[in-house]
């Protein structure tokens, strides 16, 4: 299966201690895609990892020197123990072998491993791999029990084929995407608890438009605005002031957020200007593409051997691209959503330059996607940088992950600038 995720916090540090156990030759995989995505790792090989892989690789890998004995007073004086577990933002264990659990559960602390294990006060994730019949032993259920109760986090074990032919069952270390999705998911907790956001305004655009007719009947499409609700609600939650500029929605007014409500594309792009400047601005609103020429003052009146009438259309104005080249009040993060029902990424792609947009959140909105009105979206987030597929979330995790990692791109570009 692959699984999409986000950098939600480049550049943190990462120690991972390998067990010894067939799977660790993933740890390779793992180390190269953690640092593609900014984050430094450094590694500790307990004896029997070294069996498996060597130091050399782990260490090209990592550029770090790999570190292996509790008692190489080299490393005590360069690191030490103590400070090994203590630098890290969090400590991975994978592949963790039955018996390294089994050591952590008892508090051992007899090797470089453990002992870093017993003195660290960061998060530790660990990522079982073992065969399914000493998974299921009753002694690992024990330590896994004792373990989750000390608040050590689990990513798997998956289920399936063992490198033992013919066997199967839980005990396969997840897939290295699945690993680092649970590793970053520690990150956007603090993340949020952080105010990532704060002092940053942040502006959203959502819902429909409405393009009068006459004054009774309109034009309109079936943007729900549940996605735009929950970015702002994200925005906020991360500590930004949010202004939401929305079309006429029912959804209940998320607290803490200044709304304003519209009902036209031209009145979406007024107030869009009005609430300038912004840090960050996201177009989540399914605009009108046209309006009606012409809209009539008074009810267009239907008479028998009348013909119907024939509606005029006139382009709307395009917000995104509008405020996209607004020059010197050009949020430093412009990001659009590109609602489709086909060809969903080439058409985002293309979009990306056409409205100057630095990212595009493509989703499919067919009407088999259930998407329009749905509490759930896949979405594909295009950058200059390529292409992201992250898996179905709910609409509030997927406002969630933008936010945070607007926060993050934010941060970068703010840096880069100064
Ligand atoms: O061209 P298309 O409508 O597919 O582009 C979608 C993106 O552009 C969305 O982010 C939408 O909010 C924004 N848009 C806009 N003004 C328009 C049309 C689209 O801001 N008139």
């Amino acid at each position: 299966m692959s699984i999409g995720f986000v950098a939600v916090a480049a550049g943190k540090n990462i120690l991972l201690i390998i067990g010894g156990g067939i799977a660790a030759y993933k740890c390779l995989e793992l180390i190269r895609r953690l640092r593609d995505r900014g984050h430094r790792v450094r590694a500790v090989m307990t004896k029997s990892a070294q069996q498996f892989v060597t130091p050399l690789s782990v260490g090209a890998l990592t550029n770090e020197r790999v570190l292996t004995d509790l008692f190489n007073l080299d490393e005590e004086r360069e690191i030490g123990h103590i400070r090994l577990a203590r630098d890290p933002d969090v400590i991975v264990v994978a592949p963790a072998t039955a018996n390294l659990l089994a050591r952590m559960a008892g508090g051992h602390a007899d090797d470089l491993a453990t002992a870093v294990l017993l003195a660290t006060d960061k998060p530790v994730l660990v990522a079982p791999a073992m065969n399914p019949a000493m998974w299921r032993n009753k002694a690992t259920q024990r330590n896994v029990t004792q373990l989750k109760a000390d608040g050590i986090r689990f990513a798997g074990p998956a289920v399936g084929e063992m490198a033992e032919r013919g066997e199967a069952g839980p005990g396969r270390l997840v897939e290295v995407p699945e690993l680092i999705a649970a590793i970053e998911s520690i990150f956007e907790g603090e993340a949020e608890t952080s105010g990532a956001l704060a002092g940053r305004h942040v502006l959203i655009t959502s819902g429909p438009t409405h393009e009068p007719i006459d004054p009774i009947r309109y034009l309109a499409n079936r943007s729900s605005g549940k996605q735009g609700f929950e970015l702002a609600a994200a925005a906020r939650n991360l500590g930004a002031r949010v202004t939401l500029i929305t079309g006429p929605v029912a959804l209940p007014e998320p607290q803490g957020i200044t709304i304003v409500r519209i009902k036209t594309a031209a009145e979406m792009l007024e107030a869009v200007q009005a609430a300038l400047p912004a840090d960050i601005a996201v177009f989540a609103a399914a605009v009108a593409d046209w309006r009606v020429d012409a809209p009539q003052t008074e009810k267009i009146k239907k008479a028998e051997g009348k013909r119907a009438p024939t509606l005029t259309l006139t382009e709307n104005p395009d917000i995104l691209r509008t405020i996209a080249q607004s020059g010197p009040l050009r949020p430093r993060l412009v990001i659009g959503f590109a609602a489709e029902t086909e060809d969903v990424l080439a058409h985002a792609k293309k979009k990306l330059k056409s409205k100057r947009a630095d990212w595009i959140i493509a989703n499919d909105v067919s009407p088999a996607s259930g998407v329009m009105g749905g509490e759930s979206n896949t979405v594909h987030v295009i950058t200059a940088g390529g292409v992201e597929n992250w898996p179905e979330m709910s609409k509030a995790k997927v406002a969630q992950r933008i936010m945070e990692r607007a926060a993050v791109e934010l941060h970068a570009r703010r840096t880069a600038a100064e």
